[in-house]
């Protein structure tokens, strides 16, 4: 009989929890279901991607600016996000098993009583579907009551639309610009699943890029630049309205992940359809990945308008809006009809805005015809592209695209099946291994040591003497470090002058091996590691 195949998934997480890069959070205590922790060689992981992120969203770029804004904020940016009144999921308890499901998902669940059986088989009663908001809830201050009630944030985001005032005041940027934040974010899901794909605890990568509305840059530029039909449409224009903004931003986020080890092939560009948009977005393009479990989102570009701007306007009270002096001097110069032609698209937009919010008929033409107003003098609320990723699925991802299995020979020249995680140097959580050939030769454990110490200020380093070197390479392959490099006799001098102060440097994917100089070796692993 044949072997049962092991679940792709399965493997992974073994692998992760036997390396130290995924545990179960509390596993002492038999787990807490949609919580992970990161071990030693996950945390190098996640702290590689994060950083690539910031260089390449924040540091590398003049129109963005960082922000680290607190988890807990007042609630009132809960509900002016809607995520008070509208961030629920529809869940379905049964009577039966007591199990309660996401009621998108209940044909896909197994019974809790029954595994083998799917809720949707399950003979026991169900509710109907009901509400069930996904933010944690927590109270600020001793006293448990309703005013006290605070949320764990379900999303960075809204702290930047918060803090887009004094940012704006004191970074010296002008729109278009963005605001960037790292960091954690919790949604209660009523079924965590698919490993950390789905956990209640996560961390995210957001950008909230803030560009002009159409009707300013065609009021600046004479004209809105028309959208590329297919592909990365290059510098930014001052023309650029938001649907090129909305593809830059698709395709810096590919690119992105092109340079982390994901190429463009490995991920599905999906195209939300109208019914699909969240109420706010115009358009939102979800990159996806082909996990074991089925294609899933890694990240979310979504165009947003002006209404996180204007939504914490209405709530707070405090103006959200934006002083142009390059759209007020341009102003002045349009004809009257072009004035007017702008003024009455500008005015239906904020209108219809206004509207959908429940502001009265009355109420919301007065208040668009000052926002109109406002583009004479002028001022404007900046509407909003937003690139959203969350790391841990891109962890998961790049674990997943990363494992393979292949057959190499062991110590014997028999071959045996090795397992790799191909990650890209720039990611990989250790990035060269360092061997004295022997442990038991100082000369050799010396100046492997001092091979150690010339790296390490500059990339994480292993330095590991224990056992075969056949096997101090395979445990290297299973963790992902790209480069392992063996100080031998050769090193010493002892088979010539010419293998003098060389090592050997093997790589992970070839297992190939070459000699390279020490004086060297520097400046090839920086190459290979940025
Ligand atoms: N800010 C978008 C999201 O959290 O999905």
């Amino acid at each position: 009989m044949s072997e049962p195949k092991e679940n792709p998934l399965e493997k992974i997480a073994s692998l992760c929890k036997r390396r130290g890069f995924i545990f179960q959070s509390s596993e002492i205590y038999g787990g807490i279901n949609g919580f992970w922790d990161y071990g030693p060689l996950g945390a190098e992981l996640k702290r590689n991607v994060k950083e690539l992120w910031w260089q390449t969203m924040v540091l590398q770029r003049d129109d963005v600016a960082g922000l680290e804004a607190t988890i807990i904020m007042h609630p009132g940016i809960w509900r002016a996000s809607g995520h008070v009144d509208t961030f629920a999921d529809a869940m379905i308890d049964c009577k039966t098993c007591k199990g309660r499901f996401r009621a998108d998902q209940i044909s896909e669940i197994p019974c809790p009583q029954k595994p083998s059986k799917k809720v949707s088989e399950c003979a026991g009663e169900k509710t109907a579907p009901r509400a069930f908001n996904l933010m944690f809830k927590t109270c600020v201050g001793p006293v448990e009551s309703e005013e006290n009630v605070a949320y764990l944030r379900p999303e960075t985001a809204q702290a930047i639309f918060a803090q887009f005032k004094n940012v704006l005041e004191t970074s010296r940027q002008k729109v278009p610009f963005g605001i960037a934040q790292i960091g954690k974010a919790f949604r209660n899901e009523i079924t965590p699943r698919n490993y950390t794909f789905r956990s209640r605890e996560f961390e995210q990568m957001e950008l909230e890029f803030f560009i002009r509305p159409d009707e300013v840059v065609e009021a600046v530029s004479g004209s809105v630049a028309a959208p590329v039909s297919k592909g990365h449409p290059g510098r930014p224009g001052a023309d650029w309205g938001w649907q090129l903004w909305h593809q830059y931003w698709v395709e810096e986020r590919i690119r992105f992940y092109g340079n982390i080890g994901l190429p463009r092939a490995t991920l599905e560009e999906y195209w939300q359809s109208d019914q699909e948009l969240a109420h706010y977005a115009r358009a939102t393009v979800d990159l996806l990945f082909k996990f074991p479990f089925g294609t899933q989102e890694l990240e979310g570009i979504a165009a947003r308008s002006d209404f996180d701007l204007s939504q914490h306007q209405r709530f707070s009270g405090k103006t959200m809006g934006v002083f142009d002096d390059e759209l007020k001097a341009a102003w002045e110069k349009l004809p009257k009809e072009r004035q007017d032609a702008l003024w009455r698209r500008y005015y239906e937009h904020r209108k219809k805005y206004l509207a959908r919010m429940g502001v009265a008929e009355e109420q919301a033409a007065r208040t668009a015809t000052d926002d109109a107003n406002g583009l004479a003098r002028g001022q404007y609320i900046p509407h909003v592209i937003e690139p959203s990723a969350g790391v841990d699925r891109l962890i998961l991802a790049l674990i997943c695209h990363a494992y393979s299995e292949d057959q190499a020979p062991d110590e014997k020249g028999k071959l045996e099946t090795r397992t790799v995680l191909r990650f890209h140097p720039r990611v990989a959580p250790i990035k060269a291994a360092v061997f004295p050939l022997l442990k038991n030769k100082p000369e050799l454990v010396a100046r492997a040591l001092a091979v150690r110490d010339l790296l390490r200020p500059h990339m994480n380093v292993f330095y590991d003497e224990a056992g075969a070197i056949g096997r101090r390479y395979r445990r290297q392959d299973e963790i992902g470090t790209p480069f392992c490099l063996t100080i031998d006799f050769e090193t010493l001098g002892e088979k010539g002058e010419a293998l003098k102060d060389t090592v050997t440097l093997r790589d992970r994917d070839t297992m190939s091996q070459e000699r390279i100089k020490i004086p060297e070796l520097l400046s090839f692993l920086l190459s290979k590691i940025h």
